[in-house]
């Protein structure tokens, strides 16, 4: 089985609803069928990796990999050995792709160039996501945008990525939990996938992915930031503590905290905090390009929304690879009443 065909053993693959990656790729909007197939081969790599790492995830304890690696990565962060595990695979099989014209990584001071003798791309990445969970055997995962590279010489790769951030093609992150799932997105659909660990191969699941009506109940953020946060935030949260029905879900990692609320409906946000004993981020902790550009991506395309707290995600200026940004992205509904009770403008 090739990966991303459905497996011999996956018998949702047979049913209504189904697309293998390469009948999701013929259906994206806008594009030329050599930009479809440098995606496809792209996605290809994604899952190959993802398969890598889930594998090498759960031997994690057995081979003393839950823990850091002992440096610090760009961002001051101390860097965990499966960071680099991550960063490792994902970076060895899209640089390989002659795909991949330009990788970014949340785990790379500086942008890495490959050849591409065809249609390419360039792609940003947060290879391990969560990482903090690793030491429990938490759950984790990894992020990816792709954008459409403008095609202009490298002379400065990192100028090109940010010059091109507008222009998402595709987004799609990994849950590595209790069962390894791949999340795909174009403008116009989401799709999921699992990992069938028996056949080695993700098998799609049936139907579109989308926020469910309503929008849901649940709302992630990380309550200890209270007092660091804006006045309009606290006042949300305030707000929320008047309300009966709803639940607060948190888990310290992006990628499960937005699946969880993206399959059930509700909200995550980490907003600017005001420095305190020399730690904060007022400007937000999550990185513009590996993490709020491609789950912004994902919730517009499943129906929901995605802001900083002033504009939507998606028209954000890329001013630097490194860049953070608040986050507050989940169904429609919850982030709007995010923005009615914090006073902050509407991303529609
Ligand atoms: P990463 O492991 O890639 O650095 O990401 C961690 C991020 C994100 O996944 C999560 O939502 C957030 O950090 C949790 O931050 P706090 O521990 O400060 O709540
Ligand atoms: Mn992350
Ligand atoms: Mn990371």
């Amino acid at each position: 089985m090739t990966r991303g065909e459905p497996s011999k053993t996956a018998s949702h693959a047979k049913n209504e609803g189904c697309l293998t990656l390469s009948e999701l790729v013929d259906r994206a909007p806008e594009m030329t069928g050599a930009e479809r197939q440098a995606i496809l081969e792209i996605l290809d790599k994604i899952s190959e990796g993802a398969r890598d790492v889930a594998r090498r995830l759960a031997m994690g304890p057995l081979h003393g990999l839950t823990g850091s690696s002992g440096h610090l990565n760009v961002q001051g962060e101390e860097v965990q050995a499966f960071d680099e595990i991550a960063q490792d695979t994902f970076s060895g099989l899209l640089g390989a792709s002659g795909r991949v014209a330009v990788l970014v990584s949340e785990e790379r001071e500086h942008p890495e160039t490959f050849p591409c003798p065809g249609p390419s791309f360039y792609v940003a990445m947060d290879p391990l996501d969560g990482s903090s969970n690793l030491a429990v055997s938490g759950p984790v995962g990894s992020i990816f945008a792709i954008f459409r590279g403008a095609g202009e010489s490298l002379r400065d790769p990192a100028k090109a990525v940010l010059d091109s951030a507008s222009d998402v093609v595709c987004a799609v992150y990994v849950l590595y939990s209790v069962a390894t799932l791949l999340v795909i997105a174009f403008r116009n659909e989401v799709r999921m996938y699992a990992l069938d660990p028996v056949a080695e191969g993700f098998a799609p699941l049936p139907g579109k992915v989308r926020f469910p009506d309503g929008g849901g109940q649940i709302v992630s953020i990380n309550s200890a930031n209270y007092t660091r946060w804006d006045a309009g935030v606290r006042r949300y949260v305030d707000a929320l503590h008047s309300r009966s029905s709803w639940s607060g879900r948190y888990v310290g990692a992006l990628v499960m905290d937005f699946h969880r609320n993206l399959l059930k409906g509700g909200v995550f946000l980490y907003p600017g905090d005001l420095p305190k004993d020399g730690k904060g981020h007022p400007e937000g902790k999550l990185r513009l390009l590996f993490e709020a550009i491609p789950m912004a991506f994902i919730a517009r395309a499943a129906g929901g929304l995605a802001t900083n707290g002033k504009t939507p995600i998606l028209d954000i200026p890329a001013t630097h690879i490194h860049q953070r940004v608040a986050l507050v992205v989940g169904s429609r509904e919850r982030v709007l009443e995010y923005c009615h009770l914090a006073g902050a403008p509407e991303p529609v």
